[in-house]
């Protein structure tokens, strides 16, 4: 498949470290050297089924498409207001498409898990152009009393319509279950017949052992999918990294001995915004006009499951 459109959208409101340290005992000399995150963009009146359709009509105009082009929505998305129908259903009624839409729930690296599922329509001759949205508001999942969360995290969307093609010079998924690193539940309706504890408990994150995973799964990753196609490190134009912990951007760079100009960042004003991050740091830097045909770009990302992925486009 080939990229050839993209599109982003995210809340006004812009809350800073400082605004932060208002009702929080944190402060921007501890999360800046920490995280790298100075400011996030979190949703107030907006809902995020708007964002994902923003995103989506930008990818598209840019794409020169119409909705009745789409073959096939795929949205990434980990939580939102509703049970049902899927936020793909949601988002598909406001821009008027009329394809099959799926959601997956993949956290960080769910973009590239819906690059993959996309690329195999492509193979399978299914479909001609897919469009994928990551739309997430990871700002609704932590507890605004816990400084080791709450201030980690900013909501927004990005989308990507791809088309046949030839651009995708592979993918590389990684699971290592384990649902004590990063996890959160809710309660549902109660029923009658309910005998077991259940409760809400909001964003739990063992930080340290997740940055550990973090770093060791996107080198490995990078590394192994690179020698998979037969691509070296000075192939590589850009690493679009998950926005997720500046140090952890900082760390894969040392480990792969590559210079910084090659790994874009957006973090200092999105803070993490689970899978939409790497698709809103494509639509940024595509708006910027910094790619150009024949530029190779790796995906890397990582996160809840413990799940990561890697993937090679060519521009
Ligand atoms: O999207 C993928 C999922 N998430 C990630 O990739 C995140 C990965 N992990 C990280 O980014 C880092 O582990 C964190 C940024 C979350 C934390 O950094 P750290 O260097 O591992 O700090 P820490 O958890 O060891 O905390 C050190 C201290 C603690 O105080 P004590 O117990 O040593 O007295 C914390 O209570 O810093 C304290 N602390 C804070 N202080 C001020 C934790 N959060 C804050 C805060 N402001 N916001």
């Amino acid at each position: 498949m080939r990229l050839i459109g993209t599109g982003s959208a995210i809340p006004e409101k812009v809350v800073t470290n400082a605004m932060l340290s208002e009702f929080l005992d944190t402060s921007d000399e501890w999360i800046v050297p920490r995280t790298g995150i100075r400011s996030r963009h979190v949703i107030t009146d907006e809902n995020v089924e708007d964002l994902g359709a923003r995103a989506c009509l930008n990818a598209l105009d840019m794409a020169g498409l119409k909705p009745e082009d789409i073959d096939y929505f795929i949205c990434s998305n980990v939580v939102n207001e509703y049970i049902t129908p899927s936020l793909s259903c949601i988002i598909a009624e406001k821009i008027g498409l009329a394809c099959p839409c799926i959601d997956i729930n993949c956290a960080c690296p769910g973009f590239l898990y819906a690059m993959d599922i996309a690329e195999t329509h492509f193979l399978a001759g299914k479909v001609k152009n897919v469009l994928i949205v990551s739309a997430e508001e990871p700002t609704r999942m932590t507890d605004w009393t816990d400084r080791s969360t709450c201030v980690l995290f900013g909501d927004g969307a990005g989308a990507a319509v791809f088309t046949e093609g030839n651009n995708l010079k592979g993918i590389r998924l990684h699971s290592q279950p384990d649902s004590s690193k990063i996890w959160q539940k809710r309660t549902l309706m109660p029923t009658p017949y309910i005998t077991k504890p259940e409760e809400s408990v909001p964003l739990q994150m063992r930080g340290k052992e997740v940055f550990k995973f973090a770093v060791g799964a996107s080198t490995t990753e990078v590394e192994a999918l690179l020698k998979e196609i037969g691509m070296s490190k000075s192939d590589v134009s850009y690493y679009m990294v998950h926005q997720a912990n500046l140090r952890i951007i900082d760390a894969i760079k040392k480990y792969l001995e590559e210079p910084d100009e090659k790994f874009p960042v957006n973090i200092q004003d999105h803070g993490n915004s689970s899978s939409a991050s790497c698709a809103i740091l494509l639509d940024e830097c595509n708006r910027k006009g910094m790619f150009k045909p024949g530029d190779i770009l790796v995906f890397s990302a990582f996160g809840a499951g413990l799940l990561s992925a890697a993937a090679v486009l060519e521009w």
